[in-house]
């Protein structure tokens, strides 16, 4: 069974305001390249090559713009688009054709990971039901959070509880096997009116098939909603590349690195980049890379 990856990323931004008044949250920069990049990377790693973008009315066409099909980067992109920002567990119902007979990996088009993505991997690989992740965090109240208990059992799945009863935070990252759709497409909207992702947790863990995997601190995890998360990601992404004289998320170099294109297939991608220093960059990993 393959896996399709879903990014999300749509929703309205007004934490960004007024960055957000022309483009979206997804397209603004997170140090050296749009935020989409990040999300798109990390599917490309875990080894997902059928990527959906999902989006505004307004927006899908800049990511359009932006991305392509994918093919530059051996992947395939399509698109759809959300009328209105009715719920993240809605991805679900506008990706069913997409999602075919497969399971389905949703990112959320503002999540951030870096660090060894083995623990997507592994539960790409090994997925029963669903598989969500686990994230301590300072501020769980703001998320989904996850309460266990003896011997690591889900006891709770909790949206923005007032009082955590974990710091254990669900980054959106998630897993889900076919049945998603179907799930979805009956999930009652909540009092806000959305077809809340965390319901939809709730209901793999009535069925005992919800698997939470936590995530240990050697992973970054940031999600850039708020003018201070998306400076500190700019911050974070600048100083490791900094140090390490390495991009990340750079989709070219990924497309290498993981075998989406060969060397031939990147130089044809590289050289229709204009003049920059992204390109230079291109340009120099690729025998790094290869050299190797
Ligand atoms: P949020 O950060 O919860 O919402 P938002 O992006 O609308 O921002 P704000 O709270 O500042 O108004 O959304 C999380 C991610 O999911 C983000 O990438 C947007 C996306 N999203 C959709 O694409 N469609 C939706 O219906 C919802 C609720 C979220």
């Amino acid at each position: 069974m393959a896996t399709k990856g879903i990014v999300l990323a749509g929703g309205s931004g007004t934490r960004l305001y007024p960055m957000t008044a022309v483009f979206s949250k997804q397209l603004q920069i997170i140090y050296d390249k749009p935020m989409i990049y990040y999300p798109i990377s990390t599917l490309m790693i875990a080894g997902i090559k059928d990527i959906l973008l999902i989006s505004t009315p307004a927006d899908t066409p800049n990511f359009e713009k932006l991305l392509g099909d994918g093919s530059q980067w051996g992947i395939n992109i399509s698109y759809k688009v959300q009328n209105k920002p009715k719920g993240i567990a809605e991805a679900f119902i506008y990706g069913e054709e997409f999602i075919g007979n497969d399971q389905v990996c949703l990112i959320l088009g503002d999540n951030l990971f870096y660090g060894r993505l083995d623990f997507l991997r592994h539960a790409i690989l090994n997925n029963v039901g669903a598989t969500v992740f686990g994230y301590a965090v300072n501020n769980p109240q703001e998320y989904g959070v996850v309460e266990f208990g003896a011997d690591n059992k889900v006891l709770s799945i909790e949206e923005k509880p007032a009082e955590p009863k974990s710091k254990f935070a669900i980054p959106g990252l998630y897993v889900f096997d076919n049945d998603v759709v179907k799930i979805a497409k009956n999930l009652a909207p909540s009092p806000r009116g959305e077809l809340e992702i965390t319901d939809m947790q709730k209901v793999y863990l009535e069925r005992n098939k919800l698997n939470v995997e936590t995530i240990s601190r050697g992973i970054a995890w940031l999600d850039t909603g708020t003018p201070d998360s998306l400076l500190e990601a700019s911050t974070f992404i600048h100083a490791i590349e900094k140090r390490q004289g390495r991009k990340i998320a750079c989709l070219e170099e990924i497309a290498l690195e993981y075998g989406f294109i060969d060397r031939a297939k990147y130089d044809q991608t590289v050289v229709n980049l204009p003049n920059c220093s992204y390109k230079d960059y291109c340009v120099q990993v690729a025998d790094d890379i290869q050299g190797r």
